[in-house]
């Protein structure tokens, strides 16, 4: 497979944004939620690059449509089990694509009334937006392509890929 951003681009990248976050929660602790599973190793990498008071959890949702597309309905299957009341909350996503599931986690979160709420995606594909959603801190905008690894799968496999990589074509399933 073509490697579009290659692990120490990712690496970059990655520092870069734990840098932004440490410098404007200066002072304040955050609690960073990442979405299941995709992100994963995302927020791994960007907790060791965040020099605060940091706390993580997880969220899951599942969103119908195809292997390659979110249909529009999203259903949450694991929330968090943090109390967010009050709280620095970063939603930590492996790429933003239509918009739809984070526009979904966004309103869910902010019925728990954090103190401040952030989204930071390594990946965005801002052409492919249906919802109005942006993220706060982008790791790469990247064209209408399909990719995998770092975290991102095409149903479940390539997780575990050190680099980002476009899927070789197959059609849109
Ligand atoms: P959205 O709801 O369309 O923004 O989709 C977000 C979710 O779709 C991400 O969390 C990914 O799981 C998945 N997704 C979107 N684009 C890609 C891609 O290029 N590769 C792998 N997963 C993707
Ligand atoms: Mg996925």
């Amino acid at each position: 497979m073509q490697i579009l951003l290659h692990r120490q681009e990712i690496a970059d990248a990655v520092q870069r944004m734990g840098k932004q976050i440490s410098q404007d929660f200066a002072g304040q602790s955050v609690v960073l939620i990442g979405v299941l599973k995709g992100a994963c190793l995302f927020l791994s990498d960007l907790a060791r690059q965040i020099e605060l008071n940091a706390t993580f959890d997880f969220i899951a949702v599942r969103s119908y449509g195809t292997k390659k597309q979110t249909a529009g309905e999203v259903q949450l299957i694991k929330d968090v089990t943090t109390p967010l009341r009050d709280q620095n909350v970063i939603l930590v996503e492996d790429i933003l694509d239509t918009g739809l599931t984070l526009t979904f986690l966004r309103r869910h979160l902010q019925q728990h009334h954090p103190k401040s709420f952030k989204i930071a995606a390594l990946l965005d594909k801002p052409s492919r937006r249906v919802a109005p959603v942006e993220a706060d801190y982008v790791g790469f905008q990247i064209p209408d392509q399909f990719v995998v690894g770092y975290g991102l799968d095409h149903a479940e496999r390539f997780r575990n890929l050190p680099d980002i990589c476009v899927l070789e074509e197959g059609g849109q399933e």
